[in-house]
């Protein structure tokens, strides 16, 4: 049976300065154990920071405002969005059960400290003497494909290739062993072949470790290779949800209709690719309604109103006035 792992549960987070507006708004979705889960949409709709906010590592001036957090423990459901970053709450739970790979390795990592002891830290600063730390950091570092694991440990993250860097963030992720990773855009910054080496993996530690994923991407070809489950957010909304097959066959949110028109086909030969109009608005002048119609060509009155979240066919969600 599916066991829940994390639920988000009417989560608003909104930028507080001089003027304050909700970057993501009213979000509500469950990580299951071992679920393969994908965040897609265009940049700037909400992802990163929807990724930070189930770190506790939002940016300066970003606050949740309303809902919450929770997350599965074996023996008890914590509710992560009361507790202050630096709580012990939250230090137990953040690299031990959920971890994350940052969208840019090469600024996330300490330019200062070598890539092996990166890699050992968590675990010295949970107390682990520092040769045991050393021998697990080099297993995990042979298990994501990192070449000569006991030279790569001493060496500076700039004297690493773009793909050895982002298997070093790899490897500080998985080293406690999370039940969740999420990882932002793990691989756009990477060639294809070795973007593929690091979803390979991902995969094989979801099926071998079962440890869920969430993975962040813009791109629907990864989304579709990687992930079983799928989410579509549009200007820090939620706007469809379901299984990627379905979603990819039949995509019902106008919204997703357009992303899946403008991505280019190896096999389709000669179709035109279609650009959708317009971009993603600034949270300071979201849309009233539904935050898609100005873009929607299936523009319609009532869509000047919020669109109900709505299960059109089995476990397949969407927010739009079509299928009212
Ligand atoms: N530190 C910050 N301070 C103020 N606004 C921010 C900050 N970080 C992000 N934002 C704003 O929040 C919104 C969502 O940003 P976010 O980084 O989550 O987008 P994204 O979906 O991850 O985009 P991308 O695909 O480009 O990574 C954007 O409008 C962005 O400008
Ligand atoms: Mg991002």
């Amino acid at each position: 049976m599916k066991k829940e792992l994390l639920r988000i549960k009417g989560l608003t987070i909104e930028f507080q300065g001089e003027i304050s507006y909700p970057i993501i708004r009213n979000l509500d979705f469950s990580i299951w154990k071992g679920e393969k889960l994908s965040l897609v949409g265009e940049s700037g709709c909400g992802k990163t920071i929807t990724a930070l906010s189930l770190m506790g590592l939002l940016p300066y001036a970003i606050k949740r405002k309303e809902g919450e957090i929770l997350f599965h423990t074996a023996r008890e459901v914590l509710p992560l969005h009361s507790f202050s970053p630096d709580s012990p709450e939250w230090l137990k739970v953040r690299g031990k059960e959920i971890s994350m790979v940052f969208q840019e390795p090469s600024v996330s990592l300490n330019p200062t400290l070598t890539a092996g002891y990166q890699i050992a830290e968590p675990l010295i600063y949970r107390g682990c003497n520092r040769k045991d730390a050393r021998d697990r950091a080099l297993r995990i570092m042979e298990k994501v494909g990192l070449p000569h694991p006991a030279d790569v440990y001493n060496r500076f993250p700039h004297e690493l290739s773009g793909g050895m860097q982002q298997r070093v963030m790899l490897a500080m992720a998985l080293i406690l062993e999370p039940s969740l990773l999420i990882a932002d855009e793990p691989t756009t910054a990477l060639d294809v072949t070795i973007q593929a080496g690091i979803l390979e993996l991902i995969k094989e530690l979801n099926e071998k470790m079962g440890m869920a994923f969430l993975l962040i991407t813009h791109d629907l070809g990864v989304v579709n290779d990687v992930a079983e489950e799928m989410i579509v957010m549009y200007a820090g909304e939620i706007l469809e949800q379901g299984k990627v097959k379905d979603l990819l066959k039949n995509p019902l949110q106008p919204y997703l209709k357009g992303l899946i028109a403008s991505l280019p086909s190896l096999s389709g030969g000669k179709k035109k690719l279609e650009s959708m109009q317009g971009s993603v608005p600034q949270p300071w002048e979201r849309p009233v309604g539904c935050v898609f119609s100005p873009r929607c060509a299936y523009r319609m009155s009532i869509c000047s109103r919020p669109p109900l979240w709505k299960e059109v066919e089995n476990g397949h969600w969407v927010r739009c006035w079509l299928y009212e």
